[in-house]
Order: C-alpha cells, then structure tokens, then sequence
C-alpha cells in the first residue's frame, strides 16, 4: 500500500512540475563580442538585453562574453559557451579568419550560429544579421564624390584589416569613386576601429602631408580623431564617417557639431540579432542575411535624427523603467504561483491521505475480521484440545481407578492367604512339636518355612499394591553374594529334585557387595520359583553369578517353553501375563512378580534383562553396582548429565533432546532417569531452585519436576519458569504424589503441561514427554538458548560457547537499560573492551555492538511469542528506545516485521 501511495504522490509531483514547465524549451543564448570597449558595441549589448526582457518570458537566457578585441580570448570564449550547453551563439568576430574555425566547430555541432556586423570565411553559419558593408562603403563614396564635386584627392583611415566590414566598406567605397578618375584616395592608413590610433596616424601623417580634400574613415570614432588631427594642424578637409550612433558624442552629433561632414548609419541591432535568435531557437522561419538598412546623416537630417534619438532615449528610459516594474510583478506573481502550487499540492496531499486512511480503515476492518475468524478459530481448537486434555485426566483417572480396583482385589486376596496361612501354621508347629520322627520333622520344617515365607511374601506383597515400593528406604548391607545366592537356591532344591531338574550352578565365590538384602532375596525368589515353575520336568537351570567391573550379573536360565517374541517387551509390564506363561503350564503368576523384580533391581541402581527363544529357553540377567553410593546431584547438575559412563557419551550426542529431572527424592529420581535416559540426555537437580539453574544454564527441551520439595516447591519453580521469557516455553510435566484435583487444577493454572500422579505409568510418562517434544521442537529453532548460543559461535570449543552463553547472559541481565554499553559487558566479562571485541569477533563472526544488538533481538522475538505486550513495549523491553528502528533490525535479523513474525507464530500454532 505504502508503495502504491508514493508512487500516486510522485506522479502528482512530477505532473505538477510539467504544469510549472509548460513548456520545457529553456534556451541559452550565448553572444561572444569581440569587444565593449565603445558606444557602439555597448548599445548592441543594451539592446540584447532589453529585447529578451520584453520578450516577457523566462525562456531565454543570455549569455554575453566580451573578448576585448583578442582573437585568441574570442576563440576562448567561443568554445566555453559551447561546453557550458548554450542551445545558440551569436558571434561578432574580431577578425574573420582567426575565428572561422571555432565558429565552423561550433556550427558542426549542431548548434545554430548568428553572426553580427563582422562575419567569417565560410559559410558555416546559420543567419547573418547587419548592414550590407559593401553598400554602406559605396553610400560613403558616392557622398565623397558628392562633395568632392568628382575631384578630389581622398585619405581613408581603415578598420581593423581582418574584419569584414573594413574590407567591405573599403571596397564599397572604392567601387562608388571608381567611375571619377579624378577622385584618388592618396593614402589608406589603418585605425583598427580605434579613436586613439586614428589621432596617433593622422597626426603623423597630417604633419607631412596637407595636400587633400576628403577623409573617409571606417567609423565616426576614427573620423573624430582625424578631425582633432586637421584641427591641430590648421586644415579643413572634408570628412566622412560610418556608424550615425545616435547618442550624445557619437556619430549624429558629430555631424550636428561640424567635426565631420556626414555618417552613415550602421544600425547596432541587438534586439533584432536577438528576434532572430529567438525563431531560430522556436523553429520558426527565418532569413538567412538579414540587412539592416542604411541612411545618409548629414547636415540636412542630423537635427531631425538627433531629437528623434533624444526622444528614443526618453523612450527607452521609460521603457527601461516600466520593464523593472514588470519584472517585480513578475516576480511578484512568481511567488504567487509557487504558493498556489504549493498549496494545491497540499490539498491533493491531503485528499490522497484521506483516501488512503479510508483504504487502511476499510484494510484494517477486513484483517481484524480475519484475525476474528482465526481467533475464533483458535479458541476452538483450543477447546478441543483442553477436552482432550481433561478427557485423558479423565481416563487416567479410570485407569487409576482400574488398577486401584485390582489391586485392591489382590490385596484382598493376600488377606485370604494370611489368614489361611495364620491358620495352617499354629497346627505345624504343634506336630513338628510334638512327634520325633525325623523325616515327618523334616518335612514339617519344609512345610513351616514354606508356610513363613508365604506370609512374608503376602505382607511384601501388601506392601507392593500400597504403591509404597517408592517410599522404600533401602538399607544396604556388605554381604557374601555368593552364599547368599547359594543360600536362596538351596529353599528351592526339594522342588527341584521333585521337578527332575538338572541344576548346574556356576558361582563365582567370594563376591561381596553392598545391598539389601530383602530386594535381592525378593528378586532371587521371583526369579528362581519362576525358572522351576515354567522348567518342563527332566529339564535344566543354570544359574551363575559373575563378578564384572563395577557390577555383578546373577543369571538364571531354565530350559523350557521360552517366552514368545511378542511377548518379551512386555514381561516387565505389572499385571501383564504372558500367553505362554499361562498356557501349557497351569496359570500360577499373578503377573506382578517380574514387575515387582524390575522396580526393585531399578531401586537397587542395577537393571534386569530378558533374553528367550521360544520353546527352547529363557534367561534372566540381573546386573546390579557391587557398590552403594549415595548419589552426588551436584556433580551430576554440573556435568549434565546423569549416570553415564563415557562410552556412552558417544551415544548421548546422538540424542537430540535434553529433559531436566527435579526431585529431592534419590531414588524416584534414579527410577525416573532410568526410564528415560535410553532416549534422552538427562540432567538432573534436586530442588527447584537448583531446577531453575539448571534451565537458565542448560536451556533442557522438557523438565519433569516434583511438587513438594525443600527450598523451593516445584509449583514455585515452575511458575519462576513461566514468568520468564527466556524459558517459559519449555514445556514442565508436573509429577507428584499429590494425587488431588486441587493440585492438578493448580499445576496446570501455573502454567505446567501435564500433569502426572506417581506411581507414574512408564508409558503413559514416556508418550507425555514424546508429545511435548514434538511440540517443542517446532519452537526450538527460533527459540532454543543453546541453538541460539551455537548459531552465536562458529567454534564448537566449549570454553568459546561458555564466553558467548555468559556475554549473553549479562546483556539479557541488563536487557531493559538502553544505556547499557560494550564497555559495561567488557567491565561485567572482566574483559578489556579490545578483547571482548576481539574475542567476539571471532567466536561470533560478529561486531561487538552487532552482536549485542542480535542478542537483543533474539530476546525480543521469545517476548513476541511467550507475552501478549504490544511491539512498543517489547522494543522499550528489549533495550530498544526507537520502536521503528527497532522494527527495522528486527526485519533484518528475521525476515519479517515484529508483528508479521508474530501472526507467523499464531498461525502455526
Ligand atoms: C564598433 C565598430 C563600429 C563599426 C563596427 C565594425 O566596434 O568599430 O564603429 O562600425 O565596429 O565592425
């Protein structure tokens, strides 16, 4: 729109300037003379002036170059007008042949030429424009012969040799007197135009020479300067001149005075060489020689002429004066006319405006009802999604319900078990009491700790369905892992040989460890019954026990069914039974215990693993740390990431995406990280403000946090989180054992994601992280800290990436102070001002400023995206007092504007 407006403005202006220009043809005329020196040639250049004044246009404009009778400065003159661009030039040259040549130039060029009263040696000329010398000089001879009554000897005192007129007039005037053989010019001296030189030769010559009756000179100046001449020496010749100049003491009053006999007008005709001039200029037709007449001024007429000079004078004061009148008003209406255009520029100005404030409202109108229809839109879709949302709360909730149910019925049924066991047991220790028979006492043993552990087993397993393995404390003991192994295969042994099942045990001696014992007794027992459980009779278990490295690995494999393939990712899902498990054998799991020995080896910091082949085998492999340690979070925030043995490393760069772990309680976080950290980098943080430091510092694509934790609660942290633009569009998963609707509502009103109750479902935690990454990631680019900080550094070296992240760090401090310079960032880095441009300029690519101005802007478009402030207020925000200049890097840095960047955003998401 902005385009089409100042195009609509510029043709307006320019059609306003053809209406000033009506007419584009401006002329410059330029007039090299070939001197000023006298009344003549001063009158000529009068004359031009005057007439392009009256010509009451603006359109011609004249130049007039006086060459000072040089034939040299003239041909300089000349081809100076020639180059300044004059569209004409009238030349009235010195002498004709000198100036041919510059005039014929001058004419090749395109550019017309006037010649006036002298001319040159070739025909290379437009017009020219003066009396016919030929005929002036004849005029002159017949008046001579006239007073000489035809006898007579005649001196002539001859213009400038090279001048055209001079030798025109001399031949004139010699053609007149050729006819009276008694009419002789004796002698023929030159005055070249000159008064001075006419005085300086004729008094010379007079001196001498006395005997002759008539002086002709070329001019009244040169006739004048005889007469003082003939005066001094005492004789009266007759004398005759050339010009009739018709101003005091010139050729006219001469004749009025007696000095000479008679002149004859040579007309200057300026304002006529300038008529010309003009149709040439205007295309229109014109005479080639244009003659301007001549008459005898002699006592007769010379009263007459100079009274009617003297009147022409008058006039042409009058004229003078009345044309410096007009002129004013001329100049006068100039102004007026350029306030006229001004100001109707300004109407069609301002009727252009509030056309185009009408488009933009109309514009204006449209796009909010776009923007309407799309927030409309929006607020659908978000419905939608918040019903989708609370609809998997929903069924999470029945899902918990479902599993409370049959946990609850599992519980029941262990009460069951209690209680029969609570009354088979008093009546087994009266008859191993009381009869001593020693095989029946046997037996009767077997049957009473079989009865003991059974009641064990229903209590842990009481425990198990309370959903308090969690809040198990483990205690760990230094033990002989291979007695005990061997200890806990020996309860099996009666069924085993029942079972006629090869037993080959492969236990390497001496291990000792740091566990629990309970977890390792509940793993082996699950493990073990469920290897003679699912063992066809006659068949084989192998269970070794090695040491190795940091670990030790128990494993039992039993010959038998195997576990199908399908159904091997499954086996350590709780309540999950496999087919086989059930078919073929009589259904004896509840499908707890497999779930049950993977949470309690995770506890343990170890792992379990299955590997089967169906109808052949299946084997378990239980890997646990030889060695307790309480877990150092510090190191591991500081290193971030959790539990990962170098060689790992390799794989960790694969992972693209890093989730922040926040929970003060060791063992849920262990849990967690091991679920987790197969597909993810994780990083992890033991309260929330340490959580909080974590994000600022490693900028995680998903933190999972607790709620109730010391220093700082995950609700605290995670609205710290929210309120930051920087950070708020990390997505928090809120994980708590918190379990009331109270919390969820208050979770999710401080701005967390999702929310899930512990104990967490795998999956279900799994496909919430998934399905928030995915959403992340589309942010990730514009928005992502160590994407930023990477696209900030050209080096990969850490130490590079850590000088940029904490430069950063200090600007996005300050952010709001727009006095807040590269000096401060070098005093804040403790960094000279030289370095930290040096040092940035290589890391960054970038200048200093450039580079604080980037980072400025970064932090703008996060302001765009995560706050509902206005472009103003985020340019003000970001450290931006100019919001066009603002507006305007930011176009640079991001391809659009701030606001078209934002709609960008809206619409995408
Ligand atoms: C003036 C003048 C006139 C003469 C003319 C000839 O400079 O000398 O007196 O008629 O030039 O070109």
């Amino acid at each position: 729109m902005k385009k089409y407006f100042l195009i609509v403005v510029l043709i307006f202006f320019v059609s306003c300037n053809k209406q000033t220009d009506r007419n584009k043809d401006n002329f410059v005329i330029g007039f090299s003379q070939c001197t000023t020196d006298d009344d003549w040639r001063k009158t000529m250049n009068e004359e031009m002036f005057r007439e392009i004044r009256l010509s009451q246009t603006d359109r011609f404009k004249l130049i007039i170059k006086d060459a000072k009778g040089d034939n040299q400065k003239q041909i300089d003159d000349i081809e100076e007008l020639v180059n300044s661009g004059i569209d004409l030039l009238i030349v009235s040259p010195n002498e004709a042949d000198p100036l041919t040549k510059v005039v014929n130039e001058t004419f090749d060029k395109g550019i017309p030429v006037i010649t006036v009263d002298r001319n040159i040696n070739s025909n290379k000329f437009s017009a020219y424009i003066g009396a016919d010398n030929f005929v002036v000089g004849k005029e002159a001879g017949l008046f001579a012969v006239e007073l000489l009554n035809k006898k007579g000897k005649i001196i002539e005192i001859s213009g400038l040799k090279g001048s055209t007129p001079a030798m025109e007039r001399a031949s004139g005037f010699r053609d007149a007197i050729q006819n009276y053989p008694e009419i002789q010019i004796i002698k023929s001296i030159n005055g070249d135009w000159l008064m001075e030189n006419s005085i300086i030769s004729t008094d010379t010559l007079f001196n001498n020479l006395r005997d002759f009756d008539l002086v002709f000179a070329h001019n009244d100046v040169m006739a004048y300067g005889a007469y003082l001449s003939a005066k001094k020496y005492g004789i009266k010749p007759f004398i005759i001149g050339i010009d009739g100049l018709n101003n005091p003491n010139a050729g006219v009053q001469f004749v009025l005075d007696g000095y000479i006999n008679g002149t004859f007008l040579y007309p200057t005709g300026g304002d006529k060489a300038i008529q010309l001039a003009m149709a040439i200029l205007n295309k229109e037709p014109y005479e080639r020689y244009n003659y301007l007449n001549t008459i005898k001024i002699d006592k007769s007429n010379a009263r007459m002429t100079r009274l009617q000079g003297e009147q022409i004078g008058d006039q042409q004061s009058k004229i003078d004066v009345l044309d410096g009148q007009l002129s004013d008003m001329y100049s006068v209406l100039r102004t007026k006319n350029t306030f006229l255009l001004l100001t109707s520029s300004l109407v069609v100005l301002v009727l252009l405006i509030a056309v185009l404030t009408f488009y933009i409202m109309i514009n204006k109108n449209r796009i909010n009802k776009e923007l309407g229809n799309k927030h409309k839109i929006i607020s659908l879709q978000y419905n939608t999604i918040s019903k989708q949302r609370d609809d998997l709360i929903r069924m999470l909730k029945i899902t918990e319900e479902t599993k409370e149910k049959k946990l609850q019925l599992l519980t029941n049924i262990y009460h069951e078990f209690r209680n029969v066991l609570t009354i088979i047991k008093p009546p087994v220790k009266e008859l191993m009491d009381f009869q001593h028979n020693e095989i029946v006492s046997k037996k009767l043993s077997v049957v009473n700790k079989g009865a003991e552990r059974l009641l064990r087993l229903s209590e842990e397993i009481l425990n198990y369905t309370n959903n308090n393995i969690y809040n198990t404390v483990l205690t760990y003991t230094n033990i002989n892992l291979s007695k005990f192994v061997s200890n806990n295969i020996d309860v099996f042994k009666q069924k085993i040989i029942e079972k006629r099942i090869k037993l080959i045990q492969n236990i390497q001696e001496e291990i000792y460890i740091d566990c629990d014992v309970s977890v390792i007794e509940k793993v082996m027992y699950n493990l073990l019954s469920n290897a003679i459980k699912y063992s066809y009779e006659g068949g084989k278990i192998v269970i070794s026990l090695i040491d190795k490295d940091t670990n030790v690995l128990i494993t039992i494999k039993n010959s038998g069914k195997g576990i199908p393939s399908t159904d091997l990712p499954h086996i350590f899902t709780r309540l999950y039974q496999a087919k086989n498990l059930n078919s073929g054998l009589k259904n004896e799991g509840t499908g707890i215990g497999l779930a049950l020995c993977k949470e309690l080896v995770q506890l343990h910091g170890g792992r379990i693993n299955v590997d089967s082949v169906e109808n052949e085998f299946a084997e378990f492999t239980v890997i646990i740390p030889k060695n307790h340690q309480q877990l150092n979070f510090e190191d591991e925030a500081l290193t971030g990431s959790f539990g990962i043995s170098p060689d790992k490393e390799v794989n960790n760069s694969a992972k693209e995406n890093t989730i922040l772990v926040v929970d003060d309680n060791p063992d849920i976080l262990r849990l967690i990280v091991n679920i987790i950290k197969n597909e993810y980098n994780v990083i992890t943080a033991y309260n929330g403000e340490k959580g909080l430091e974590q994000v600022l510092n490693n900028s995680p694509d998903i933190i999972i946090s607790d709620i109730l934790m010391p220093i700082m609660d995950g609700m605290t942290m995670c609205i710290k989180i929210k309120n930051n633009p920087l950070i708020s569009h990390i997505p928090i998963i809120l994980l708590t054992a918190v379990d009331s609707t109270d919390s969820n509502v208050k979770g999710l009103e401080v701005g967390a994601d999702a929310y899930i109750t512990k104990p967490f479902n795998e999956e279900l935690l799994k496909m919430t992280i998934r399905n928030l990454i995915a959403k992340r990631n589309r942010y990730k680019d514009i928005f992502g800290f160590t994407k930023f900080v990477e696209n900030f550094s050209r080096t990969k070296a850490k130490e590079d990436q850590d000088f940029i992240k904490k430069c950063i760090k200090y600007i996005y401090e300050n952010i709001e102070d727009e006095h807040f310079t590269i000096d401060h960032l070098s005093e804040l880095m403790n960094v000279s001002r030289s370095s930290l441009y040096k040092k940035i300029k290589r890391i960054a690519g970038l200048r200093a400023v450039d580079f604080m101005k980037a980072a400025k802007l970064n932090y703008a478009a996060r302001l765009l995206f995560n706050s509902n402030l206005t472009v103003s207020e985020i340019a003000w925000k970001s450290g931006f007092s100019d919001t066009k200049y603002f507006s305007k890097c930011f176009s640079i840095q991001f391809g659009s504007n701030p606001s078209v960047f934002r709609n960008k955003l809206i619409n995408q998401n």
